[in-house]
């Protein structure tokens, strides 16, 4: 069985590769930050010399490298042939009688975001001597930013110990089984048909719930079942299991495909496996009586699950290390906006003037805003009011401290951690210094960014005076938001 199963997967392997998508230089910013990473490939050893192939995941580049090999120790590496125009490799290997590691360093620069960016990553990884698949080397970035760039987790399962063994004989567990037939009478009540299942698939851990997908007629049409996992989307990466059932009212047939994944024996051999099963489901219904002499059911299984055995329709071996690639992201989150396009977004902008006479209006009366970042991508982030806080002296006499509203916000916040600003009443001019971090890219490693910022409130204030005497001045549209560019930006 085992030997059928790998011999499935070979050949499917030569059909994975050449679906290989081709690479899109005008991504190459995105790629950059997202997946800085080789391979390193055709590992050849010789008296001395250690030889092989590296090409960088983020950008169209391949080169063939020679490594000498000294006795202990690093060994600087040459590139074959060709020099790659405006792109720095360096490469170094040490080897011992099992195993080898490559060290790999390369600057490259993208130009497809109107501004030119130089990315400098390092990357560092080991294999053995005799291994003979691809060897991922994953790049942290120290230019334009400092970065290790995250991984989505994959599908589940898919590196569980006994993934791949455990599809040679695809069977699945379900349990809480549900089956409800309520015929109408014809008049007022409408025929009703339900049904709900787990499915578990042993090979992974995976657990998908079942339901009626769409109805025909208004029915629910119990003939195509949609199967979700809990899975949150965001991270399992470009590979999601796909589940698709089917149960026929009338003969119990209930049938399943899958399509899941397994890379446990190897991460540069990841297997897409696809099965499908078919049984009876041994219902037993309790009935009661209908409209029109006919009888309701109510069904389900005696036993708490019950088993469903499969069989392998496909397997593929994907590219390699598929299942953890990072996707990059089709819009700007909180770091390329910072870099590529950075913008406050204000609302809620109000003055408050108290009622003392005995005070200047421009200096007693406070200011408060609210701000994001105005990035494409915002998850669910919302913006953060800011207050007027202390006084700031000397030559930044005039400028206020931020007093910056409760974070009620969790991971990725679009706000400013620390700012000042100025409020000019008389011209409605706002300037704005802020300090903000991103860890889109990197949670454990946040990029800190600083920028100024000059606006004006370019809108009606109304003002009105409240109980307590104050003069509270509010934009005349309460939904009133604009965006303005943050300049001189550092990071
Ligand atoms: C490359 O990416 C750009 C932007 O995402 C897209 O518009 C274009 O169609 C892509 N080209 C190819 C060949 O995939
Ligand atoms: C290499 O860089 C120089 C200067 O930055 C530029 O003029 C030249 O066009 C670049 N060459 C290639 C092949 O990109
Ligand atoms: C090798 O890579 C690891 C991370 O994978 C890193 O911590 C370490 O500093 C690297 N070593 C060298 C010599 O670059
Ligand atoms: C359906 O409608 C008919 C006529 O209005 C009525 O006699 C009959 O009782 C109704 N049946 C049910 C089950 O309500
Ligand atoms: C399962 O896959 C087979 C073959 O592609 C297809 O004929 C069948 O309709 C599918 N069943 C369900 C429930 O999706
Ligand atoms: C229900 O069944 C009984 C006995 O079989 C029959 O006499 C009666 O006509 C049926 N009623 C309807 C509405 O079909
Ligand atoms: C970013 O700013 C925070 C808060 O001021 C600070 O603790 C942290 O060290 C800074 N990080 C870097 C990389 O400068």
């Amino acid at each position: 069985m085992a030997m059928r199963f790998f011999l499935i997967a070979a050949s499917a392997a030569v059909l994975a590769s050449a679906q290989a998508p081709p690479s899109n230089s005008s991504e190459c910013t995105a790629k950059s930050f997202s997946l800085p990473s080789w391979l390193i490939e055709d590992v050849k050893y010789d008296d001395g010399a250690v030889s092989f192939d590296v090409s960088n995941r983020a950008i169209d580049f391949a080169e063939s490298l020679v490594c000498k090999t000294k006795e202990t120790g690093l060994s600087a590496c040459s590139i074959q042939g060709k020099r790659w125009a405006n792109n720095t490799l360096e490469a170094s290997v040490e080897t011992n009688s099992e195993s080898t590691t490559f060290y790999l360093k390369q600057s490259w620069t993208c130009n497809d975001r109107g501004k030119t960016l130089i990315f400098t990553a390092a990357g560092n990884s080991s294999a053995a001597i005799d291994y003979d698949a691809p060897v991922l080397i994953k790049g942290s970035l120290t230019s334009p930013v400092t970065i290790t760039p995250a991984y989505p987790a994959g599908p589940r399962g898919h590196d569980s110990p006994g993934c791949t063994s455990k599809s040679e004989t695809p069977s699945w567990t379900l349990s809480a089984v549900y089956f409800t037939d309520k015929p109408g009478d014809g008049n007022n009540s409408l025929p009703f048909q339900n049904f709900n299942l787990l499915v578990t698939n042993p090979a992974n851990g995976y657990q998908a719930s079942c339901m009626p997908r769409g109805s025909v007629g208004g029915q629910p049409d119990l003939s195509s079942l949609s199967c979700a996992g809990y899975e949150f989307q965001g991270t399992v990466g470009q590979y999601s299991i796909v589940t698709a059932a089917g149960f026929d009212p009338d003969t119990y047939a209930f049938t399943l495909n899958q399509t899941w994944y397994c890379d446990d024996t190897d991460a540069a051999r990841p297997l897409q496996i696809t099965a499908s099963g078919t049984t009876t489901l041994p219902l037993t219904c309790t009935t009661s009586p209908g409209p029109n002499n006919r009888t309701s059911r109510y069904c389900t299984i005696e036993r708490s699950s019950l088993p469903l055995d499969g069989n392998l329709a496909t397997v593929t071996t994907l590219r390699p290390y598929a299942l953890e690639e990072p996707i990059p992201p089709t819009r700007d989150g909180c770091t390329l906006t910072s870099i590529f396009n950075p913008r406050w977004e204000f609302s809620h902008f109000q003055t408050t003037t108290s009622g003392d006479e005995t005070e200047d209006d421009s200096t007693s009366g406070t200011v408060s805003f609210e701000v994001i970042l105005a990035a494409e991508d915002r998850g669910f982030q919302y913006p953060i009011p800011i207050y007027q806080g202390e006084a700031l002296e000397g030559e930044e006499e005039g400028w206020y401290e931020c007093d910056i509203g409760a974070d009620g916000g969790n991971g990725l916040p679009l706000w400013p951690y620390k700012c000042s600003f100025r409020y000019d009443a008389e011209g409605q001019g706002l300037e704005l210094k802020a300090d903000w971090a991103c860890r889109d890219l990197d949670r454990e490693n946040p990029i800190n960014f600083s920028g100024v910022t000059t606006t004006s409130v370019d809108t009606t204030l109304t003002c009105e005076t409240t109980a307590s005497g104050q003069s509270r001045c509010t934009t005349d549209d309460p939904g009133y938001i604009w965006v303005a560019p943050i300049t001189d930006v550092t990071w």
